[in-house]
This record gives structure tokens, sequence and C-alpha cells, in this order.
């Protein structure tokens, strides 16, 4: 991202929702459903989404539109101190993690997208380094512009294709199963766990709590409603979310696999339910295509929170932040990768799992939570009632609502679940 502001409001809408829409929507959005229940989970991620989410896009938009810098360059400027510097890093940390195992998930989509088109795919390693390095590319050229226009069309096209899906799906034997396991909750099945599960989505979901938003909203102009741009971006990352829900699960049932298989669950039925359409492997590459770019366009938002921190507060040039980060990645995404096999396990658990833990459990749920505590006791709440104002008519009661929001129930809830997941509570 070029050290400019958007041009055009939708623009940004489109920035920000394309970093927000991509694997998590249609890769885990529907594997951990399956885990945590069905509408169970359902229900609990768009109330975790409505009370929780939205309050901390809203928080990260004020922080970064109000300081025009990169989380920890924000952090200092606004509190004109060092004392929050450990979010900033928190953060950085964070999302390089994150961009470790989402690389070896957008290496699945190649190894898919290679699969339909030829028939045969490199290792799973290989798949994470090209990944990687399309990523790197796209940084490195500056096509980001291109790209985010690109996805313009892309993205719509994406969500069409997932419609077809879901014709498809619909229309096999059994498929009421799966409808009634998404939308019908069972309501003994919601444990401190789906709420954590739930929460920790909607945090990864909505790339929020790691300064990804924050370092978008640098980047807008004073005349954007941000409000309006939170619910929009929220909006459509929950509907396509749900859209992929109902692509998927009416396949599990009517094929007969268990919702509850974990990561592969999207990478085993969607194969299926292309052979079952006519001009599937069309479909099927049309489908891997889109949604490696919609990979793409996130995965470029996760790695520039760490290019911007390196260029603004170490005032490394962007090329050689792109190096730095770009070769730590590779290695952390390659023990990922390998991790999957078996090798670097830590407790029984791959670290592939670790990092996803580490992040979404751990490090986002923190980082919202600074935020939150940040703009709501220690910032002046006229300069953020004032930032929140530029753009957008917003009246003086739903500000205070908000701002009584990230007070006390928002920092309690986020607190109460993490606890819960440390099985403190
Ligand atoms: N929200 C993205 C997805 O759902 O795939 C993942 C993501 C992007 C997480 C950017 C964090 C982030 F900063």
């Amino acid at each position: 991202m070029e050290n400019s502001k958007f041009a055009t409001k939708i623009g940004v809408v489109m920035a920000a929702a394309g970093s927000a829409v991509g694997l998590g929507n249609i890769w885990r959005f529907p594997y951990l459903t399956g885990e945590n229940g069905g509408g169970a989970f359902l229900l609990v991620y768009i109330v975790c989404v409505l009370l929780v989410g939205l309050p901390v896009m809203l928080s990260e938009f004020v922080i970064g539109r109000r300081s025009g810098k990169n989380a920890l360059g924000a952090m200092r400027a606004l509190s004109g101190s060092r004392r929050w510097n450990w979010l900033g890093w928190s953060c950085v940390a964070c999302s390089v993690l994150i961009l470790a195992f989402y690389v070896v998930v957008t290496g699945w989509c190649i190894r898919h997208l290679l699969l339909s088109l030829f028939g045969v795919a490199p290792p799973d390693m290989v798949n994470t380094l090209i990944a990687l390095a399309v990523n790197a590319a796209v940084l490195w050229m500056g096509v980001q512009k291109g790209i985010e226009r690109m996805s313009r069309w892309l993205m719509p096209l994406l969500l069409v294709l997932l419609l077809l899906l879901v014709l498809r799906s619909l229309t096999l034997p059994g498929s009421m199963d799966g409808l009634r396991f998404l939308f019908r909750p069972v309501w003994s099945k919601i444990t401190g766990d789906v709420w954590l599960s739930a929460l920790s989505q909607a945090f990864f979901s909505l790339s929020i709590g790691l300064g990804c938003m924050l370092t978008y909203a640098a980047y807008m102009r004073k005349n954007q409603n941000m409000p309006r741009t939170a619910l929009q971006v929220a909006g459509i990352d929950t509907l396509v979310a749900i859209v992929a829900g109902v692509a998927v699960f009416p396949a599990v049932f009517s094929f007969g696999f268990s919702p509850a298989e974990g990561p592969q669950l999207v990478f085993s039925v969607l194969p299926s339910v292309f052979a079952a359409m006519p001009w599937g492997g069309v479909f099927a590459v049309c489908f891997f295509f889109l949604l490696l770019i919609a990979a793409i366009t996130s995965s470029v938002s996760i790695q520039e929170i760490a290019v911007a921190y390196l260029g603004e507060q170490h005032g490394v040039s962007r090329g050689r932040a792109l190096v730095v980060t770009t070769a730590v990645t590779v290695v952390l995404a390659v023990a990922c990768s390998l991790s999957l096999d078996g090798v670097f396990q830590i407790a029984g658990r791959s670290l592939f799992d670790w990092f996803d833990f580490l992040t979404s459990k751990f490090l986002m749920p923190l980082g919202g939570m600074g935020f939150v505590l940040f703009l709501g006791w220690f910032y002046p709440s006229e300069g953020s009632c004032e930032e929140l104002q530029q753009g957008s008519r917003l009246p003086h009661w739903l500000f205070l609502c908000w701002l009584w929001a990230i007070r006390i129930p928002v920092p309690i809830a986020i607190l109460i679940i993490f606890l819960h997941g440390l099985g403190m509570v």
C-alpha cells in the first residue's frame, strides 16, 4: 500500500473487505462450524461479530485515521508515551505468525487449482513457497491497487460461483440435513469452547485485533463514513461466510463426510461437489483461482502490517522490509507446512495448530482488548468523538453507546471468553 490516501470511498470498502474476505470465510468458517455443532456456532458467531467485532473494528478505524500511522506508531502518537508499545509489537508478531500458516492454506488452493488444471501438483511445501512468492511479488511490484481494482470484479464473481455451488449442493439428495445442521441451533451445544472459537473466528475473519484495519484506516480520507464502512465490511464478510456454509454443509451430509473433519473439510468436500456438476472441471478451476485471489488480497494486508511497521518505525526501505518479512515467513511457513506431516510437534500439536491457536485465540483478542481499553479509558473521548463524526452524521447517543460498549462490556466479554479458553473460569 503506498502511503497515500485512498482515492475513492468505495476503494476503502473494497480494500478492507478484500482483507476481511478470504480463506477465513471459505476455509476456516465452515470447518469451525462443523467442529462446533453447526447452528449453535453460527448463532454465537453472529453475536460475537455484532457485539465485539464491530466495536473493535470501529476502534481500530478511529486510532488508525486519527494518527495516520502503523499500529506501533499510532499507539505512541496518540498516547504520547511508550507505554503502549507492547500493543504494537504484539500486532507485528501476530501478523508474522498468521502469515506463516495463511500461506500454507493458500498453498492448498494452489494445489487444487493445479490439480484441476493438470491433474498433478507439487508437494505442499512447494505450493506454500509459491503462495509466499506471489504474495511478495504483489507487494513488491506495488500492484496492489491493480489487484484491488481487479477484485472489484473478481470478488462478486466468487460470490456468484459460490451461489452456483449452493444451487448444486441444495439439489443433492439429503441436502436438507446440512441446512438443518447449519441453521438449527442445538442449545446444549453452546459451551464456553464454542464461544471462544466463535470469538476467535470473528477476530480472524474481520481482520481485527492485530492492527490490520488500523493500518488501512491510516490511509482513509477524513470524509469517509467510518461507522458505515465498518457495517459494510462486517456485513459482506458475514454474508460470504454464511453462503460458504450453505454451499458446504448440504454436500457434507449428502456425500456422507463428517462435519467435524477439521481443516481439510472444504478441500475434501468441494471437489466432490464439482465432480457431481456438469462442467465441474471448469468450475473447479474458476473457483480455486478466485479463492486464490481472495487469499492474496488478505495475505498482502497481513504482510503490510509488518512492512509498514519496519518502514515507519525503523526507516527500513520498503524493498528491504519486504525481504526481511518474507525471509522470516519462509522459515516459519516451511516449518508450519512440515509440521502437518508430523515433524515440529509441540505438546501433541503441530506448529500449524500452535500458530493458529496463539494468534486467533490469544494475540488477536488481546490486541482488540488493548485497542478498546485505550480508546475507552485513556484517550480523551472528545478526540474519538470528533474523529468518528468526521464523514458521518453519527448521533451523539450512538457515539455514547459505542464508547460505553468499549469501556465495559466488550473488554469484559473478551476477558471472560479468554480466561475460559485458558481453562481459568
Ligand atoms: N480476514 C482474513 C480471512 O478471513 O481470510 C484473514 C486475515 C487478514 C486475518 C488480515 C488477519 C489480518 F490482519
